[in-house]
């Protein structure tokens, strides 16, 4: 394993739900010592005492990954990290002409942005040390522009970018530091709640323990590129061809219809006594 999890420190955005909240309580069970930053003061500490009532070791911070100054105070907070996940993200689903000017801005500052702050922040400490792991999840919508998407899939093909200029320079440095991207189709976390797929055997929408694994494994074993499912992976052999003929092919398989239904996480109310490790 080129990074094991048990008895390293493993900060994960956006770990207070959905794929970040399993990733969290996976790397727990692993032996990892867990860090939540979430946006939400209660499901970032829920999900620490769902950890520490299976035994495992956990602490949640509330933190906006946009904010640059509540980054970097809550990464001092933080302390040393040995993986860095940059899992947070968000989506709004509209047509270009329908987003509100702030939900694009929003979409790239968290799915974007972030990505520079937060590991900014904790990379030069994995330098010094010669020693740890920045993960970035994207999306197969980082691949391929999605119907749609045109903030969500632009703000993940700048992640899919971003990480692999990341793993080029840290080689190339010979810092010790790995950089490893994840992009996977739709989840059933509810993030991408009424999205369809027209060839379910092909193209299934993953079921979140399974994706959750997939990574974690990818994580100890590894690997710098994890994309899932399988199929996704032809995407640089269809691009050989003519861009019509690419797009013609990505109808056929009912890309550009799979968020025709889209709906999209409904906000649980946060409730009115909440718990919150540390608010930052
Ligand atoms: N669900 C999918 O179909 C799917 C597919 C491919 C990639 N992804 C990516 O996987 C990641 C996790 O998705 P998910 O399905 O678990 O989503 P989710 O909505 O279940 O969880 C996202 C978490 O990020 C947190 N968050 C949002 N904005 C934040 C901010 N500014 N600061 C801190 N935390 C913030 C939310 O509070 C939430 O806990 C995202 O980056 C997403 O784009 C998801």
């Amino acid at each position: 394993m080129k990074h094991p999890l048990s008895g390293r420190t493993v900060l994960i955005t956006g770990g207070g739900s959905g794929i970040g909240r399993l990733l969290a309580e996976g790397a727990a069970a692993r032996g990892a010592r867990v860090v939540i930053w979430d946006l939400s003061p209660t499901s970032g500490a829920a999900a620490c005492a769902s950890i520490r009532s299976r035994g495992g070791a956990a602490t949640s911070f509330a933190v906006d990954v946009t904010d640059r100054e509540a980054v970097a105070s809550a990464a001092v907070e933080t302390g040393p990290v040995d993986v860095l996940v940059n899992n947070a993200g968000i989506v709004t689903g509209k047509r270009l002409l329908d987003a509100a000017d702030e939900e694009i801005e929003r979409t790239f500052a968290v799915n974007t942005l972030a990505l520079y702050w937060v590991t900014r922040a904790f990379l030069p400490g994995m330098i010094a040390r010669r020693s740890g792991l920045v993960v970035t999840i994207s999306s197969a919508a980082g691949l391929v522009g999605v119907a749609k998407q045109t903030d969500y899939s632009a703000s993940k093909f700048a992640a899919v970018g971003f990480a692999e200029s990341l793993r080029v320079e840290l080689a190339k440095d010979d810092t010790g530091v790995d950089s490893f991207v994840v992009c996977p189709y739709y989840i059933d976390t509810g993030m991408f709640a009424g999205v369809k797929t027209k060839f379910p055997r092909l193209l299934p929408i993953l079921s979140p323990d399974y994706a959750a694994g997939r990574i974690l494994d990818a994580i100890e074993s590894g690997r710098i590129q994890l994309i899932m499912p399988r199929f996704v992976r032809t995407l640089p052999l269809v691009r050989m061809l003519p861009a019509a003929w690419f797009d013609q092919i990505m109808n056929a398989l009912g890309v550009n219809n799979t968020m025709d239904a889209f709906t999209g996480r409904r906000q649980p109310a946060e409730p009115k006594t909440a718990t919150v490790d540390r608010q930052v």
